[in-house]
C-alpha cells in the first residue's frame, strides 16, 4: 500500500516526500507541474503527471495504485494572485479538492491530510492563536483553504472520510542534505528574496512597512523549518491510521521575529551587509501571526527540530548558494 503525495513536485510537498522515502514509506507522487518541479521529486517516488480536477486521469492513478492515504498540497498559494484572479484560486483549491474527494470515495481511500495555512485566521484576535480562535480571512487564498477545511467536515459525515488539516505558519528552509529546496517563480517570501542579495541577484531587500505596533515596527512572523512541517504530516497520517478523529492544526514554533531580525540573523550566516530599504506596507499583511502548536505536541507528538532561526536560515542558505537558480537547467522556473 502507498501514499499519495499531491503536490509533491512542490516546495513543502517535495519535502514531505522526502522524508516519507527516508521513513521507508512506499510513495506515489502527482503533480501538474504548473508550479512543482520534476526535479523535486524524489527518485524512489512513483511519479504521474496529472490534475488533480480531472477525474478521468484521477481514477486512472487510483486503479492502477493501491493507495492506502493521501497527503494534499496541490494548491495554488501565493496570497497577492488570489487578490486579482480569485476564480482560479475557487478553481484549483476548492473545485480541485472537490474532485479529489469525489475520487477518493470511489475509489473507498478514507485518508486525508491536507495543508491548510494560518491564513485562514485573517488578523488574529490574540497571539498565540489557538485553533479555536476565530477564522476570518482576509485574503482569497486563505478563504478557499478554510472553505476546504470545512468540505472536508461535510464529506466525513456523509462519506466517513477523515482528515487532518495543517495550518502552516510561515514555511522555509530546506532539507539538511542540501538535495532540494525552495523555488518559486514569482518569489514573494521573505528569506528567499533577502538571500537573493548575497547571491548577487539582488541589491537589497524591501521591507514592507516599519510602522506596525510591533517591537521594531516591521512585521513579525513565526517561521518554522520544511523539515519539521513534512515530520507533521507524517505523524497525522499515521494518527488517522490509528483510528484518531479529523482535526485541525496549528504547525509553528510559538515564537515571532520581526522582518528586521530576519534580515540580522541572515547578515550573520552569510557574512554579507544584505542592504535594506524600507518602503509602504503590504497590502493584506497582518502585524502579527504567530502560533500555539501545543495541540500538535500533545496530540501528533510532533516536536520540531529546527526550531533555532539561525538554523532554519542556514540551511535556505545551503540550497539557495548552491541552486542559485532553483531547479532544472539554470532557470527559475
Ligand atoms: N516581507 C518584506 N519584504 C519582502 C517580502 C516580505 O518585508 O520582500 C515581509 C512581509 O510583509 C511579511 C513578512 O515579510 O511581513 C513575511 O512575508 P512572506 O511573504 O514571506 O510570508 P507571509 O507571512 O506573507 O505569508 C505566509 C505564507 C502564505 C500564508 C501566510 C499566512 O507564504 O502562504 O503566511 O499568513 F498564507
Amino acid at each position: 500500500m502507498a501514499i499519495l503525495v499531491l503536490g509533491g513536485a512542490g516546495y513543502i510537498g517535495s519535502h514531505t516526500v522526502y522524508e516519507l522515502i527516508r521513513a521507508g514509506r512506499e510513495v506515489v507522487v502527482a503533480d501538474n507541474l504548473l508550479t512543482g518541479f520534476r526535479a523535486a521529486v524524489h527518485p524512489k517516488a512513483r511519479f504521474y503527471q496529472v490534475d488533480i480536477r480531472s477525474r478521468e486521469e484521477m481514477g486512472a492513478l487510483f486503479d492502477r495504485e493501491h493507495i492506502d492515504g493521501v497527503i494534499h498540497f496541490a494548491a495554488s498559494s501565493q496570497v497577492g494572485e488570489s487578490m486579482t484572479n480569485p476564480l482560479k484560486y475557487y478553481d484549483n483549491n476548492l473545485w480541485g479538492t472537490t474532485a479529489l474527494l469525489e475520487s477518493m470515495i470511489a475509489h473507498d481511500v478514507k485518508r486525508i491530510v491536507f495543508s491548510s495555512t494560518a491564513a485562514t485566521y485573517g488578523e488574529p484576535e490574540r497571539v498565540p492563536i489557538l485553533e479555536s480562535d476565530r477564522t476570518e480571512p482576509t485574503n482569497c487564498y486563505g478563504e478557499t483553504k478554510l472553505a476546504m477545511e470545512k468540505e472536508m467536515r461535510w464529506t466525513e459525515r456523509a462519506h466517513g472520510l477523515r482528515f487532518v488539516a495543517l495550518r502552516y505558519f510561515n514555511a522555509c528552509g530546506a532539507i539538511p542534505s542540501g538535495e532540494i529546496g525552495e523555488a518559486h517563480n514569482p518569489e514573494t517570501h521573505l528569506i528567499p528574496l533577502i538571500l537573493q542579495v548575497p547571491n548577487g541577484q539582488r541589491e537589497k531587500i524591501s521591507v514592507f512597512g516599519d510602522d506596525y505596533p510591533t517591537k521594531d515596527g516591521t512585521c513579525i512572523r513565526d517561521y518554522i523549518h520544511v523539515t519539521d512541517l513534512a515530520q507533521a504530516h507524517i505523524l497525522a497520517l499515521d494518527y488517522l491510521m490509528q483510528g484518531g478523529k479529523s482535526d485541525v492544526f496549528n504547525l509553528g514554533n510559538g515564537v515571532g521575529f520581526t522582518v528586521r531580525e530576519v534580515i540580522d540573523v541572515a547578515r550573520k550566516v552569510t557574512g554579507h551587509p544584505i542592504p535594506a530599504e524600507i518602503c509602504p506596507r503590504r497590502a493584506g499583511d497582518p502585524a502579527q501571526l504567530v502560533a500555539s502548536s501545543e495541540k500538535a505536541k500533545q496530540v501528533l507528538g510532533w516536536k520540531p527540530q529546527y526550531a533555532d532561526l539561525e538554523t532554519i536560515v542556514a540551511s535556505a542558505w545551503n540550497w539557495h548558494r548552491t541552486h542559485p537558480h532553483g531547479f532544472g537547467d539554470g532557470r527559475v522556473k
